[in-house]
């Protein structure tokens, strides 16, 4: 493993020591929260006491998130230098207030910008409350699965030829599935034209461990990262990260900050912001030793699954495996798996995606078991697409952010949705990339498609009741 060198200071828990301080101090809380460490908690609820006591507030000597001076700001300095960032925060609302933040900080009312069509939709929900406007590319899939990829390159030049002056590029990276694509190249052309990339990297807080894992595009000169320390690191369910990439200008940091402060609680969560320093403490301290551990726990795994029958999938990122058996849905799959007590992150249509754990070498494993699954004899695995999805590479919406909000809402038939404009995302799975977006005028081409897929009985969302289209009505 091609790690970075850790300095020693990294060993370090200020929040974790702050408060159990505290802990020893106060013998009497007459202040919020209401439950007064746990004090009218009955016994019942017994194992939630001890992270009772962790939930305080800002009193004394625990210092304050939106404007730290002691031990939140060391302990988010920790996390900055381990990261490598300009700067880096601890947000208590997910990568959701992160994408929220960094691209409402990053652009400015109208600005256009270029987002891959296949974001998550906090994305889309900065974009709207940002009133951007954007120019949506399309990503590439993959061919075993359709599941989505990145923005290739070709694409985004001939975008750049359109749109010359686009201010930010905003990309997940990498995908829920685990898989990457050459970001870099994105970045380095980008930042040559003056365009701002932000990097929702929500499912990659733990690629700073380095090799094996695909590089970070923080460490691949993005210039604002959001990441969801919950999904991959050992931190609690809400727990994100925001870093400020390293030549990114201040002025850029203040603005993102800004917004931090107008989104976040004015009450963070310390049990929250605790787990995110253990999160970064647990990193600064992995070791070779322990990335056996992990891949060993891994594979191990991945083992039962193959004896059981299933067919594996190894995605870029170590942590994550698909498994899929032939004749069965992903869904169905999942149920049969869900019966023995193991529960996967997600389906598609032909899979179940597995999230493995980061392990330290001591971690003690609870024993493996042995994994029955019924072949089915039937097809039960909806079938793709044969034709690609017929998505333009890059497109504009037709409605504006500013004019769908005084617009209303109407249901239509989807066979007579030809020319509206929708009010909600039409997006069929697999890939999962909306193959109508709100604001996009409806083509024939695109109802002839859902239909396509209805047919096949695969999952359309966006619909109501799987066959009317909900439309912008413009004449009101
Ligand atoms: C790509 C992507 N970005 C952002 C988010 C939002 O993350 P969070 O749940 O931490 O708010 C998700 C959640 O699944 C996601 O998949």
């Amino acid at each position: 493993m091609d790690r970075k060198k850790v300095d020693s200071e990294q060993h370090r828990r200020p929040l974790f020591d702050g408060l159990n301080q505290h802990k020893k101090k106060e013998k009497v809380s007459f202040h919020v929260p209401g439950h007064k460490n746990g004090m009218n908690w009955d016994e019942t609820w017994s194992s939630f006491q001890s992270a009772l006591s962790f939930d305080q507030t800002e009193v004394t000597g625990l210092d304050y998130l939106h404007d730290p001076e002691g031990i939140l700001k060391e302990s988010q300095e920790l996390l900055s230098k381990f990261y490598g960032s300009k700067k880096s925060y601890y947000l208590i609302n997910g990568s959701t207030v992160g994408n929220l933040a960094m691209i409402m900080g990053a652009t400015n009312k109208g600005d256009q910008v270029f987002v891959d069509r296949g974001c998550h939709q906090s994305v889309i929900h900065a974009l709207e409350l940002a009133e951007l406007r954007p120019v949506f590319l399309t990503p590439d899939w993959t061919e075993m699965d359709q599941a989505p990829l990145g923005v290739n390159i070709k694409n985004l030049k001939e975008a750049f030829e359109h749109y010359p002056a686009v201010k930010a590029l905003i990309v997940t990276y990498p995908t829920y599935d685990g898989m990457v694509y050459p970001i870099e190249e994105l970045i380095e052309y980008a930042r040559e034209r003056k365009c701002l990339v932000l990097v929702d990297e929500a499912h990659g807080p733990h690629l700073t461990l380095g090799d094996p894992f695909p590089t970070s595009a923080l460490d691949l000169g993005a210039d604002a990262v959001v990441q969801s320390a919950h999904k991959m690191l050992p931190s609690l369910t809400q727990t994100a990260y925001l870093h400020i990439g390293n030549q990114s200008s201040d002025a850029l940091k203040n603005k993102i900050e800004h917004y931090l402060h107008i989104f976040q609680s004015s009450s963070p969560s310390y049990p929250l912001m605790v787990s995110l320093e253990y999160a970064r403490y647990f990193l600064a301290d992995f070791t070779k030793q322990d990335l056996i551990a992990t891949l060993k726990y891994r594979d191990l795994w991945k083992k039962q699954f193959k004896k059981a029958g299933l067919t594996i999938f190894q995605s870029d990122d170590p942590l994550k495996v698909k498994v899929s058996l032939i004749n069965q849905s992903g869904e169905e799959l999942a149920g049969q798996l869900e019966e023995q007590g193991v529960f996967g992150e997600k389906t598609d249509g032909t899979s179940v995606l597995l999230t493995f754990p980061l392990l330290k070498k001591e971690t003690k494993i609870t024993e493996l078991f042995s994994i029955h699954i019924t072949q089915s004899v039937k097809n039960e695995v909806p079938k793709k697409m044969k034709t690609p999805l017929l998505i333009a590479p890059f497109v504009e919406l037709d409605l504006s952010y500013e004019r769908q909000t005084s617009s209303t809402n109407k249901q239509i038939s989807l066979a007579e949705a030809e020319g509206k404009i929708a009010a909600r995302n039409i997006t069929p799975y697999p890939p999962g990339i909306p193959l109508v977006l709100k604001g996009e005028r409806i083509k024939v081409e695109q109802i002839k498609q859902i239909n396509h897929y209805l047919d096949q009985n695969m999952r359309v969302t966006g619909l109501e009741n799987q066959k009317e289209v909900v439309f912008f009505s413009e004449n009101d």
